[in-house]
């Protein structure tokens, strides 16, 4: 059985074939009218969602099947202390696969050990959110025509901002990909993350300036300071318009530079450059459904498939210490670990050095 739970999972090839079948699907929607007829997507949202929930169901509806679910964990057992693995394996019973989404990093992960169906993390805490970066390949391959030779910008906070941790892992895998990465020092990438851009030999350039690389930019991917996550809500009060791109701040990009945004956007994109048309961030959510129609078909379709992406070698014991990670709330969780390229120690589920 295939679960998505980070976006390795998907191979380049892989990923190439759910393009393919998306731009099938924007041209003959008709053709996959009844394909998911008599199956079941649970979306199990622990944490609030408008496009990622509500996308999954419209792509679900849209391939002739049918949804069920929760929008809040306050409306499920989980208020009543009900773990995460159980409540995948009792969906498992009514679904044909789940989409969940969780505060707790890693928590997609403990789920798809138990569950008799397919997951799908629709974002775990601040770890990843490998939907939404499919999405974003759909919507720059479809805006630039390529996914090679791009310098992309990825501004706010991307410390804790999940999106930006998938599409990075995404698009290492791609040639001559580099990466501009634009935060305060406080919400920089985490280290796994630069661990991730230098294991790969991936170029790339740390700045605190949205203007200094601006003029270098195929794709500037703008993010919301991610409130949610700060222990210390003053720090989120000093940090929160850190960034805010304005039409004046465009006039020295490319022509043809895409500008992302995984949405909602707080202030960070004034609405004025909503009608520039290299503002792709509203085309991105329309992406964003087809994707996920691609990515059900596929995970339906390959039960007993192999993963086609990597896979890691565990080992078991040692605490993970990260206080946002699954294993603190999760009662009986194995401990698990891997051991990464640099030979350091890795939490299983939110990959946290132990
Ligand atoms: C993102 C998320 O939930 O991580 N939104 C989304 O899924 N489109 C980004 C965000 O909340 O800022």
């Amino acid at each position: 059985m295939r679960h998505l739970l980070d976006i390795a999972d998907l191979s380049v090839g892989e990923i190439g074939e759910m393009t393919e079948t998306a731009e099938d699907i924007i041209k003959n929607p008709e053709k996959y009218m009844g394909i998911c007829k008599g199956k079941k997507l649970a979306t199990l949202f622990f944490e609030p969602s408008t496009r990622t929930r509500l996308s999954f169901e419209a792509a679900m509806i849209d391939l002739g099947g049918q949804v069920i679910g929760f929008e809040s964990g306050t409306n499920s057992s989980a208020s009543k202390g009900e773990s995460v693995r159980d409540t995948a394996r009792v969906v498992g019973n009514y679904a044909d696969i789940i989409a969940m989404r969780h505060p707790s990093e890693g928590a997609a992960f403990a789920a798809a050990e138990v569950s008799p169906v397919p997951i799908i993390n629709a974002g775990d805490g601040g770890h990843c959110h490998p939907t939404q970066t499919l999405a974003d390949i759909l919507t720059i391959k479809r805006e630039a025509g390529r996914l090679d030779n791009l310098t992309i910008g990825l501004c706010g906070d991307l410390k804790y901002g999940r999106t930006v941790h998938s599409l990075i892992e995404a698009m290492i895998r791609y040639k001559n990909v580099s990466f501009v990465l634009i935060s305060p020092e406080e919400l920089a990438l985490p280290d796994y993350m630069l661990d991730v851009l230098d294991e790969n030999g991936a170029e790339y350039k740390i700045t605190e300036s949205l203007d200094r690389f601006m003029p270098n930019l195929d794709v500037l991917y703008m993010t919301r300071i991610q409130k949610e996550r700060f222990d210390d809500l003053t720090e989120y009060e000093r940090l929160k318009d850190s960034y805010v791109l304005t039409n004046e701040k465009l006039i020295c990009a490319k022509k043809n530079m895409i500008i992302l945004h995984p949405l909602p956007r707080v202030n960070e994109i004034s609405p004025e450059v909503d009608s520039d048309p290299r503002a792709a961030y509203f085309r991105q959510t329309y992406n964003g459904k087809i994707m996920r129609m691609a990515l059900i078909i596929k995970l339906l379709d390959c039960k007993n498939v192999k993963c086609g992406g990597v896979s890691k070698k565990y080992y078991l014991g040692y605490k993970c210490k990260n206080k946002k990670c699954i294993t603190q709330t999760e009662y009986g969780l194995t401990e698990k670990n891997y051991i990464d390229k640099n030979g350091l120690r890795r939490c299983a589920y939110c990959d946290s050095l132990i």
